[in-house]
């Protein structure tokens, strides 16, 4: 079966879809993005990714392609016409097309862009061993929490981890504080006890795996504090993990090399990824009986 992918209003074979030369996105990364995990063909926390969706596009003041409702019914048919199963959803949004300038063009439409495929969900194997980072100079610029497709300092961090042998890179400010991963948010377990994770702000993305896991652990009375923590407290941590819509939850048994705690992952993390699979049955579930309007995120959480 051959994929389809939606470009700007049409559904296109996925091999001979394209935008244009001219597209912002293609000459100034001016556009932003958003990845959505599918689950037995759901799609998972659909409207906080648009909710999401919709901040990155305000902050770097891009038309809005589509209201949330035909956009989630763009965002299901190409999940549907592509078959998937348990995968992901990528929806692009540029500034548009237009002769290259650097500052906004007038009148230009939003260039937008939705691409669906099978992606096996995290192995066993990862789940039940965890795995590895490293840390890396975090290089970004200051407004980390607009999801722009300008992702090369993320790029290379990746590269550095897969050259590296181990699953993600963690990065790191100029005051040796963890932000995040490369494509993930970061969590350790402190010496106090605590699950740790970033504060919301300009370092981060505001992860929706995050904001499910926070709520979650909310919920069942975790232990949690939403602050920023050193590289060399998350090595002497009593347990870390990793956080995103492709990786959901993981542990992560050793940073550059030193294993964190014995190990081996630990009692919060086992905690985190059974809340987890909750909230993602949960999502199914609200899918089946035809919730599609899931109840707005808290202001914290929409700033996220
Ligand atoms: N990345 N931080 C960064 C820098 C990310 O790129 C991501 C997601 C996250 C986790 O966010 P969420 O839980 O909403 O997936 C945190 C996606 C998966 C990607 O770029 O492929």
């Amino acid at each position: 079966m051959s994929r389809v992918s939606y470009v700007n209003g049409r559904y296109l074979p996925h091999a001979v879809a394209s935008v244009s030369i001219e597209d912002r996105g293609y000459q100034f990364s001016d556009g932003v993005y958003e990845v959505i995990a599918v689950r037995d063909g759901n799609v998972v926390d659909l409207y906080p990714h648009l909710l999401r969706l919709d901040r990155s596009l305000h902050e770097l003041r891009i038309t809005k392609p589509m209201d949330h409702f035909p956009l989630g019914a763009v965002v299901r048919e190409v999940v549907r016409r592509n078959r998937v199963g348990d995968g992901i959803v990528y929806i692009q949004v540029t500034r548009g097309v237009a002769r290259r300038a650097h500052a906004f063009p007038k009148h230009i439409a939003p260039s937008l862009v939705v691409t669906a495929r099978n992606l096996a969900p995290p192995s066993d194997a990862a789940r039940s061993n965890g795995v590895r980072v490293i840390s890396t100079p975090d290089i970004r610029w200051g407004r980390c929490d607009i999801k722009s497709i300008s992702l090369l300092p993320n790029v290379l961090a990746r590269q550095a981890a897969a050259e590296a042998g181990v699953y993600e890179a963690w990065l790191i400010d100029e005051d040796g504080m963890v932000t995040e991963g490369s494509a993930s948010n970061a969590w350790i377990v402190d010496q106090a006890g605590n699950l740790v994770t970033h504060d919301l702000g300009p370092a981060i993305l505001g992860g929706i795996t995050r904001a499910a896991l926070l709520d979650a652990c909310r919920s069942a009375k975790v232990k949690l504090v939403e602050r920023a923590f050193s590289l060399d407290e998350a090595r002497n941590a009593r347990e870390a993990m990793v956080s995103s819509t492709t990786a959901f939850v993981l542990p992560v048994v050793a940073i550059d090399g030193r294993s964190v705690g014995d190990g081996t992952p630990g009692p919060v993390c086992r905690k985190l990824l059974e809340l987890y699979h909750q909230h993602l049955q949960d999502e199914l579930g609200a899918n089946a009986i035809g919730i599609k309007a899931r109840r707005p995120l808290s202001k914290s959480k929409a700033s996220a």
